[in-house]
C-alpha cells in the first residue's frame, strides 16, 4: 500500500478551510501542520483542523512534511514555492503561479534541477462538471472546436472579502484573479494557446471596501479591472475572453464551446459541478448528465493528484508547467493591449491527462 503523504500548509487565510475540509476526502493525503507570518492565524487554524502550528521556517525545515501547500498571497507565491523547493519539499500553490513571468520560470527551473514536483491551482477543473466537459469534446459530441466565449464579469471583491486590498495590486486584478480558472479550463479542453490580442484598462483608480471587517478603507487600484481579449489555440479555436471586476450585472455564460457540429455550455470553472448543457446538429439543449465524481468543493484535489504522480512518477495534472503557460497566456493580455499587436506565447504544455471515468470517493486513480 502507498504511503500517505504528509501535508504542511502555509498561509492560514480566507480560503484554507476549504482546503483542510476537502483534503480529509484523499486517502493518499494528510495535513499535519500550518504555518503563516501571522502566528494567531497558523494557531487558529491549528486548533480548528487538530494539526501542529510552526513558523514557516520550522515548516520548512521539518523532515516530515513531503509537501508544501503554498495558500499565501499572490505576491508571495513564488518566494515560498522557491524556499518549499530549496528545502528539498514539493510544492502546490494557490493561483496565479507567480505574479512575474520571470520567477514562474525560476520556480519551474529549481523544480526541474531538484527533481521536484511543482503545482498550482485551479484544480476545479479536476471536478465532474468540468471534466464532463473534457470528454464530450474529446468524444466529439461537438465535433471538432472552432471557437468558444468566457466571460467573468463582476463588480469586483471589496463587498465580501474580509482583506481585499491584494486583489488590485500587481498579480491580483480580475485577469490574475480569476484568469486561471477560465484559462486552465479552456486549456484542459482544447489545448495550448498560441497567441493573444486584447485590450485592457479600469474604471476607477481607487475602491472603497464594504465588507465588515475593513469597511471604508481605500484600496489603491494599480491594476487592469477590465481586460477583452482573444486566444488562438493551436487546435485552430478561437476563444473571445472578457475579465472584468467593472461590470454590475450581465447575462453571459461563464464558457462556451462551439464546435463545427454542436454547442457546449460549460459550468463555473470555479466550481466543480454542472450543470453542462449541450447541443448537437442544432437541436434544443439537453443537460448533459456528468461523468464524472467529485462535485462538491474539493480544493486539494490537485495536491492528491500531486502525491499520486510523486508515487506513480508521472506527470502531476495541475503541473507547473500548465500554471506556466496559463501565467504567460494572462501577462499577454496586458502586453497586447500596451503594444497594439498580438502576443505569440512561447510556452507551450501537454493537456493534462483526463481523470479517469468510475472513481470512488478519495481516489484519484
Ligand atoms: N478567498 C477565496 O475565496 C479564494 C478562492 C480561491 C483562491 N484564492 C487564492 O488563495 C490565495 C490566498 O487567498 P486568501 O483569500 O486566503 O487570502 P488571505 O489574505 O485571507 O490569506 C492569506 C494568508 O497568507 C499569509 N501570508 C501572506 N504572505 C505570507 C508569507 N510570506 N509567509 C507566510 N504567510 C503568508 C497571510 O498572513 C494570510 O493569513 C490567493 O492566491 C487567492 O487568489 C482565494
Amino acid at each position: 500500500m502507498s504511503r500517505r503523504m504528509k501535508v504542511g500548509v502555509i498561509g492560514c487565510g480566507n480560503i484554507s478551510g476549504a482546503y483542510f475540509k476537502a483534503i480529509r476526502t484523499f486517502g493518499n493525503i494528510q495535513i499535519t501542520a500550518c504555518a503563516d507570518l501571522n502566528m494567531d492565524a497558523a494557531k487558529a487554524k491549528a486548533s480548528e483542523f487538530d494539526v501542529k502550528p510552526l513558523s514557516v521556517d520550522q515548516m520548512l525545515s521539518d523532515n516530515s512534511i513531503d509537501i508544501i501547500l503554498n495558500l499565501t498571497t499572490p505576491q508571495a507565491h513564488a518566494e515560498i514555492n522557491l524556499r518549499a523547493l530549496d528545502a528539498g519539499k514539493h510544492v502546490h500553490c494557490e493561483k496565479p503561479f507567480a505574479t512575474e513571468l520571470k520567477a514562474g520560470k525560476k520556480v519551474l527551473e529549481t523544480a526541474k534541477g531538484k527533481k521536484l514536483y511543482t503545482g498550482c491551482a485551479p484544480d476545479t477543473f479536476l471536478g465532474g462538471g468540468n471534466q464532463t466537459c473534457r470528454k464530450l469534446i474529446d468524444d466529439n459530441w461537438v465535433g471538432r472546436p472552432v471557437a468558444g466565449t468566457a466571460f467573468m464579469l463582476c463588480p469586483g471583491h471589496e463587498s465580501w472579502h474580509p482583506n481585499p486590498g491584494f486583489y488590485y495590486l500587481e498579480g491580483g486584478g480580475p485577469l490574475f484573479d480569476m484568469g486561471p480558472y477560465y484559462i486552465t479550463a479552456l486549456v484542459n479542453m482544447l489545448g495550448p494557446v498560441k497567441r493573444v490580442c486584447a485590450s485592457a484598462g479600469r474604471a476607477h483608480d481607487s475602491r472603497i471596501a464594504t465588507a465588515e471587517a475593513t469597511r471604508g478603507t481605500v484600496l489603491p487600484v494599480e491594476v487592469s479591472t477590465h481586460l477583452a481579449g482573444i486566444l488562438d489555440f493551436h487546435c485552430g479555436a478561437i476563444v473571445t475572453v472578457v475579465m472584468s471586476f467593472d461590470v454590475q450585472k450581465h447575462t453571459h455564460s461563464n464558457i462556451e464551446i462551439y464546435g463545427t457540429s454542436g454547442s457546449l455550455v460549460v459550468p463555473d470553472p470555479n466550481s466543480f459541478s454542472g450543470p453542462v448543457m449541450v447541443s448537437t446538429n442544432r437541436r434544443d439543449w439537453t443537460e448533459s448528465s456528468l461523468s464524472h465524481i467529485y462535485t462538491d468543493n474539493m480544493r486539494g484535489i490537485g495536491v492528491s493528484d500531486m502525491a499520486d504522480a510523486i508515487m506513480r512518477r508521472r506527470p502531476n495534472r495541475c503541473s507547473g508547467e500548465l500554471a506556466y503557460h496559463v501565467l504567460e497566456v494572462m501577462h499577454a493580455f496586458g502586453k497586447s493591449s500596451q503594444s497594439n499587436r498580438h502576443v505569440l506565447i512561447e510556452s507551450t504544455c501537454t493537456r493534462p491527462e483526463a481523470l479517469p471515468v468510475g472513481l470512488s470517493e478519495g481516489k484519484i486513480a
